[in-house]
């Protein structure tokens, strides 16, 4: 099919690669000048496992066009994918003034010609406003993403649901005709509804890995131990074994914006969301309560410290350090006088100083805070970190070091949600 994307960032590069990949032909639009010219050059701008590839694979085969111009790009389109930015507006809602501006140009360009699919995160209910006003100008449907960073590639292929939310049953079948090859349930429904199971998965997800933190926390103070107490819980098969890793809190540039978001809409609606604010709320609260025990093993104070943090990226896998839990547990720590030498094998985080290894962050620390769950860092010698230290205090927040291979090195192991403080 001829397809077109509008957009080359994280979600459309991944979908104009996975579908070139599945036969179609697609063209590319990219507004940013630089951005564009990169692709040309044949760089891709993120990191991405198995993107580049994909990527190459399908500009030098010519099933990947690109294009400055989104009506040149879309004009012999069957679909057109709209991976805008919808960064949060001032209520906390997403904002979706580019992706409304580029609606706009096509439906005056184009017409009703193409079906126009929002991949974009908007709030619930803008396909069906949107649709109200262009009219019969524009064909709007509903398709979300699910992709997590890191495995985004992997999530296009073999994706758990397509969710296509169409008022029109022909033009919801050419969205999902797009996908046929992927061996995936397709979910139609209307526009609303898929807008919603966006923002209702993720903030579920949100609201699971907070109440596993939370017992995490319970977990620590009552002497019991939480990765026995998630092992045993995620094989109820109707809990299952996913998403009940303990740690820092969320962070990324989805669930922490999507939560907000969709308090924000049922605010609008006159709905006050209580479980989700405390969600919001009680993630909010991870971070003090690691800051609390961090002051805790330091004996009160930690002015003047030096604390070593291995992880600065928002999980593993990538280098994005937004709404990073480690950098706002190292902010706080920095505000109350601690240096924080940090490392980290992708991401560069302001505020805290950056080191070139485990090693060199591990230097005179009075403590180590294991903040991102980067497998190298079980592979680093203990014993070689035990004697650069000046204390012997290993925070680790997510449950990664062998408690063992660390003890066995002099240090005293403490561990998120264990029975050890
Ligand atoms: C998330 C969703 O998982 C995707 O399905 C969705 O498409 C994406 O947001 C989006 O809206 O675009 P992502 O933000 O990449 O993907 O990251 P996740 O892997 O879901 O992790 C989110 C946060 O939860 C991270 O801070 C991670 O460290 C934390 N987490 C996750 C835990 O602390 N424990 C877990 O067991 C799982």
């Amino acid at each position: 099919m001829q397809v077109t994307v509008i957009g080359a960032g994280y979600v459309g590069l991944v979908q104009a690669a996975g579908l070139a990949s599945l036969g179609h032909d697609i063209r590319l639009a990219e507004a940013d000048p630089r951005r564009l010219a990169a692709l040309r050059a044949g760089e891709t701008p993120i990191f991405e496992e198995g993107l580049e590839g994909l990527l190459t694979a399908g500009l030098e085969a010519g099933s990947i066009l690109l294009f400055s111009d989104n009506v040149a790009a879309a004009n012999e389109a069957e679909v057109v994918f709209l991976c805008l930015p919808t960064p949060p507006g001032i209520d906390g809602a997403a904002d979706i003034t580019i992706v409304t501006k580029v609606i706009e140009q096509l439906a005056n360009e184009l017409g009703p010609g193409p079906v126009l699919a929002i991949k974009s995160t908007v709030p619930v209910g803008t396909a069906e406003r949107l649709s109200r006003r262009f009219g019969a100008r524009a064909s709007l449907v509903s398709n979300p993403e699910f992709l997590r960073e890191g495995t985004a590639v992997s999530d296009f292929l073999n994706p758990d649901r397509i969710v296509v939310g169409a008022k029109d049953p022909e033009q919801a079948k050419v969205v999902a005709g797009v996908y046929e090859g992927l061996r995936a349930p397709i979910v139609l429904t209307d526009p609303t509804s898929a807008e919603l199971i966006k923002y209702g998965a993720n903030s579920y997800l949100a609201a699971r890995l907070t109440f596993v933190n939370a017992l995490a926390n319970v977990a620590e103070t009552v002497g019991a131990d939480i990765m026995d107490v998630v092992h045993g819980m995620g094989l109820d098969s109707r809990i299952g074994p996913h998403f009940l890793k303990p740690g820092p809190g969320y962070g990324g540039s989805c669930f922490p914006k999507d939560t907000i978001a969709l308090l924000a809409t049922s605010r609008q609606a006159g709905y006050e969301f209580s479980l989700l604010q405390t969600v919001v709320d009680s993630d909010r609260n991870q971070r003090h309560w690691i800051v609390g025990n961090v002051r805790r093993m330091l004996n009160g104070d930690v002015g003047g410290k030096r604390i070593a943090m291995w992880g600065i990226a928002f999980k593993a896998g990538t280098d994005d350090i937004r709404e990073s839990p480690a950098l706002k547990i190292a902010h706080v720590l920095i505000g109350e006088g601690a240096v924080v030498a940090a490392y980290d094998p992708e991401a560069i985080g302001p505020e805290v100083e950056q080191c070139p290894d485990p090693i060199t962050s591990a230097e005179g620390a009075d403590l180590l805070l294991v903040a991102t769950e980067w497998p190298l860092f079980r592979e680093v010698d203990m014993v070689e970190v035990a004697r650069v230290m000046r204390g012997d205090l290993v925070y680790d927040l997510r449950n990664l070091l062998d408690p063992q291979t660390v003890r066995s090195a002099g240090l005293r192991y403490v561990a998120l949600g264990r029975p050890n403080i």
